[in-house]
């Protein structure tokens, strides 16, 4: 049995509560040092190599990668109160083609080609139980890896933009308490109906939420999570509204959209659902260029996460030239919790 049929990873075919509870023993692998001078948001890292929001869904998962070859880990994404995780299936198999971001809808696939539909509503602990777990998880990570933590906030009915952003701005005091050193605020999650899902697409709201968060953080390292943003437009007002608000931006979460069974069946009840993994790479890729273009016309002073598709060195490769100064992954370390070692080797071959 070699190494890659050993190493543990997360189970679709069974809840986030059961995944949430087995966590594969850590491992002892040989990690190789990435040569040059890298940097999370001005903190010095070993590599450019993150797990973005999903993978680790507590503390040991953190630990778990950590030991794979990552340097930023991003905690799953946590709320200010208990939230439910949606139904099985969370992760569902999709077609790999690539996706642009006009497509209102994708096949799924029998098996596991490198991309799936993502559908899990950002389930969250109670407070008390993420909070005390970030904390044992910094004080047992090693000194030269960040821990990130993403937020959400939960809107309830009749809020205002301002109480929402007091919600979110409460879940990014709570992780800093706890010893996070960076916040990063998820405003794109597709597949939950209300507008903390989409408030990438407003500017002005952006900028509400970010700045509240912002004053609550201080100077703490903080990153906003977006979707696809649809034109060039789009991208200029988000980046008017937040660019001195936040460090960096991380994207792309997903390409929403509808998905269809072998049974010609629309899946979710018809609702949209974040597609992530190699399908969007290409796309993300272009998201950041456009995006690194746009900060360097303004000179403003915002770093980039790539994020989506990424699974080997030529993939880290591709997000660097086009203006990522981080890479983080998530679709390709659950399918193979090595992936973090192999581009590791790789990369230090230098272009291919
Ligand atoms: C299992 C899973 C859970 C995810 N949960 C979150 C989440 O809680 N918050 C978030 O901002 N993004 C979440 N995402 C999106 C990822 O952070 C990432 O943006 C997306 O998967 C694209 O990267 P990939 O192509 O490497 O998977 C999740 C993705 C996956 C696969």
């Amino acid at each position: 049995m070699n190494d890659l049929q050993r190493l543990g990873r997360y189970d679709r075919t069974r809840s986030y509560a059961w995944n949430y509870e087995h966590v594969p023993d850590l491992v002892e692998m040989p990690v190789r040092e990435v040569s040059g001078d890298w940097q999370f948001c001005d903190r010095p890292v070993p590599s450019p190599l993150g797990i973005s929001a999903g993978p680790l869904l507590n503390g040991k998962w953190c630990l778990y990668y950590a030991g794979l070859g990552f340097d930023v880990l991003t905690y799953k994404t946590v709320r200010s109160r208990e939230h439910v995780c949606h139904p099985l299936p969370n992760l569902q198999p999709v077609a790999n083609g690539q996706l642009t971001g006009s497509e209102s809808e994708v096949q799924t696939s029998d098996r596991m080609q490198g991309s799936w539909a993502v559908s899990f509503g950002m389930p969250s602990q109670d407070p008390q139980v993420w909070r005390r777990d970030v904390e044992q998880t910094r004080a047992r990570l090693s000194s030269e890896k960040l821990l990130s933590v993403s937020v959400v906030g939960t809107i309830q009915d009749g809020w205002s933009i301002a109480e929402l952003a007091e919600d979110y701005a409460c879940c990014a005091r709570w992780a800093i308490e706890s010893g996070a050193d960076a916040v990063e605020t998820n405003f794109s999650c597709p597949n939950v109906t209300t507008c903390d899902g989409q408030l990438y697409l407003s500017p002005e709201d952006s900028k509400q939420v970010a700045e509240r968060v912002r004053s609550t953080i201080g100077s703490v390292p903080y990153i906003l999570k977006i979707g696809h943003i649809p034109s060039r437009e789009a991208a200029m007002a988000l980046l008017e509204a937040v660019g001195h608000v936040v460090d960096a931006l991380a994207l792309t979460n997903s390409i929403a959209t509808m998905v269809r069974d072998s049974q010609q069946r629309l899946m979710y009840g018809s609702q949209k659902r974040g597609i992530c993994g190699a399908a969007i790479r290409e796309t993300s890729i272009a998201q950041i260029r456009m995006m690194r273009e746009l900060i360097t016309e303004r000179n403003l002073p915002l770093h980039l996460v790539g994020v989506g598709g990424i699974s080997s060195a030529e993939h880290l490769r591709a997000y660097l030239a086009a203006g990522a100064q981080m890479c983080h992954l998530a679709t390709a370390p659950m399918v193979n919790p090595e992936v973090g070692l192999d581009i590791r080797n790789d990369f230090q071959c230098g272009p291919r």
